[in-house]
C-alpha cells in the first residue's frame, strides 16, 4: 500500500496504509543478521510486549488474524453441531473460523448506524440457530468501535466470546465491572484477536495476536499453531518412547495428541511488531485527531452525509474513518462516487458487504433478511485514514466528497 497503484500520483491517499520508519527497518535487519529467523527470542519478546501493552496475562502470536480466529475456534473445541453467532457486517474471516471447524454460522444483524452487533441481534440469531447449540459468539469491533462485550456476556452466560478486535488495537472499552479496559484485556471474553496486516493500527506485513486470561486456552492456541506438538515432558503419554532408561526425556522427542497447523509468526515479523507496538499510542492519537477533524467536517454535510456516530462505553482507536452517505436519497451510485474520488487521487473502500449474502453462505446457511446490515452496508464508505495524513488531507477528502455527491 505504500506505493500508489500504477497510473496514480504520489499524492494518492489510500484508505489505509502502514507507517514504517528507520528504526522499524533497523530492527528487522538486526534479526536478519542474527541466528533465529523464526521460533526465536524475538517472537517471545513480542508476545511479552503485547501482553504488557494490553494488560493481559497471555498473548499468542500467529501468522495472520485469520489464523488467530481459527486457533480460537480450535482452542474452544468448537465443531460440527455447534453454532457460532457472528455479525453479518464483518470481514469473511470472522465467519469462516466457525466453518473451518465444521460449526454452523448464525448470522446476526447489526445496528444500522454503527454497524455493531447488539444483544437483541445476537439473541435473534441464537434463536434461529437453536439457543442450546450456540457455543461461541464472535464480537466484531467494527471500525475500531467496540461491541458491548459485557452485555453479550451477561445475556449469554457460559458462552465464550471471541473478540474480533482486528480493528480495535489501542482502544478502550467499559467492562462488566464498569471499569475501563484496554481492548484485548479480555475482562468479559475468552479470547481477543488482532491482525497486524498493513492497513491495521500496527503492521508486521502479515500477522495476528491473540490474548486471553485463560492458561488452558493459551496452551491450546500455542500447541495448535505449531502442528499440535507437545514438548513438555510432564504431558507425554507414551512413556516407553518418551524417556530413556534413566527416566530423562529423550531430547528429540515430541508428541502430537491432535493435528495442528503451521501458523507461526516469524522473528522477522516480530521484530517489526515490537517497534510498531511501541508507537501505538502515537498512532492512535494521530488517528483520533484526524477522525475528530473528519467528524467535524462531515457533520456539516448532514443530513445526507455524516460521520459514524460514536457508540457508548467505547473510546475507539479508529481503524477506519467511515462516512454514512445516503446514496439513495442523493440519487447517485456509490461506485460512481468512488470512481470520481479515485480520479481525484482519493482511495475509498466499503467495509463490509454482509457476509451472509456471500454465495457460500447463501448455499450453506440461508439467512432471512437482516435490515440493519442492509441499511449500514447501503451507506458506508471508508475514507482515507492513516497516521501520517494531515488535516489538509482530511479537508481535501471531505471537499471532494461534497463536490462529487453535490452536497454542501
Ligand atoms: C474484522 C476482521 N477480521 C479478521 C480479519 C483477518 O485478518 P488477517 O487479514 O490478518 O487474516 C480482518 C482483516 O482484514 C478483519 O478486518
Amino acid at each position: 500500500m505504500s506505493v500508489p497503484p500504477p497510473g496514480l500520483s504520489p499524492s494518492f491517499l489510500p484508505y489505509g496504509r502502514q507507517v514504517i520508519e528507520d528504526d522499524d527497518i533497523a530492527a528487522v535487519v538486526e534479526v536478519l543478521k542474527g541466528d533465529f529467523l523464526t521460533t526465536g527470542p524475538t517472537v517471545d519478546a513480542f508476545e511479552a510486549a503485547c501482553a504488557k501493552a494490553l494488560d493481559v496475562p497471555y498473548a499468542v502470536t500467529c501468522s495472520s488474524g485469520t489464523a488467530g480466529l481459527h486457533l480460537a475456534t480450535l482452542a474452544l473445541g468448537l465443531g460440527p453441531g455447534d453454532a457460532v453467532v457472528v455479525p453479518s457486517v464483518t470481514f469473511l474471516a470472522s465467519a469462516n473460523c466457525a466453518a473451518y471447524v465444521g460449526a454452523d454460522v448464525a448470522f446476526a444483524d447489526v445496528n444500522s448506524d454503527t454497524g455493531l452487533m447488539e444483544v437483541p441481534h445476537a439473541e435473534a440469531a441464537a434463536a434461529r440457530a437453536g439457543r442450546d447449540r450456540v457455543k461461541a459468539i464472535v464480537a466484531v469491533h467494527l471500525n475500531g468501535h467496540c461491541v458491548d462485550v459485557a452485555a453479550l456476556a451477561s445475556a449469554f452466560p457460559g458462552v465464550p466470546i471471541i473478540e474480533d478486535a482486528c480493528h480495535a488495537l489501542g482502544g478502550r472499552m467499559r467492562g462488566g465491572d464498569q471499569a475501563w479496559h484496554t481492548v484485548g484485556a479480555c475482562p468479559d471474553s475468552a479470547i481477543a484477536m488482532f491482525s497486524t496486516h498493513p492497513v491495521k493500527t500496527i503492521a508486521t506485513g502479515e500477522g495476528g495476536v491473540m490474548t486471553t486470561r485463560d492458561p488452558v486456552l493459551d496452551e491450546r492456541m500455542r500447541r495448535m499453531r505449531n502442528h499440535g506438538m507437545v514438548r513438555d515432558p510432564e504431558r507425554f503419554t507414551e512413556r516407553d518412547r518418551a524417556f530413556d532408561s534413566k527416566g530423562a526425556a529423550n531430547p528429540w522427542y515430541y508428541e502430537m495428541p491432535e493435528p495442528g497447523f503451521n501458523y507461526r509468526l516469524s522473528d522477522i515479523h516480530a521484530a517489526l511488531g515490537i517497534r510498531q507496538l511501541a508507537k501505538l499510542p502515537r498512532f492512535v492519537a494521530a488517528r483520533r485527531a484526524l477522525r475528530a477533524r473528519y467528524a467535524d467536517r462531515l457533520d456539516r454535510l448532514c443530513p445526507h452525509i455524516r460521520a459514524l456516530p460514536v457508540a457508548a462505553g467505547c473510546e475507539p482507536s479508529w481503524h477506519l474513518s467511515v462516512a454514512l452517505v445516503d446514496f439513495a436519497a442523493l440519487g447517485i451510485e456509490r461506485a460512481a462516487v468512488m470512481n470520481a474520488l479515485r480520479a481525484e487521487g482519493i482511495g475509498t473502500q466499503v467495509h463490509y458487504a454482509p457476509v451472509h449474502l456471500q454465495p457460500y453462505y447463501r448455499a450453506t446457511h440461508p439467512t432471512p433478511e437482516l435490515p440493519g446490515a442492509a441499511a449500514y452496508y447501503a451507506r458506508c464508505l471508508s475514507l482515507p485514514l492513516f497516521p501520517t495524513m494531515t488535516n489538509a488531507d482530511v479537508d481535501r477528502v471531505v471537499d471532494a466528497l461534497a463536490r462529487v455527491t453535490g452536497v454542501g
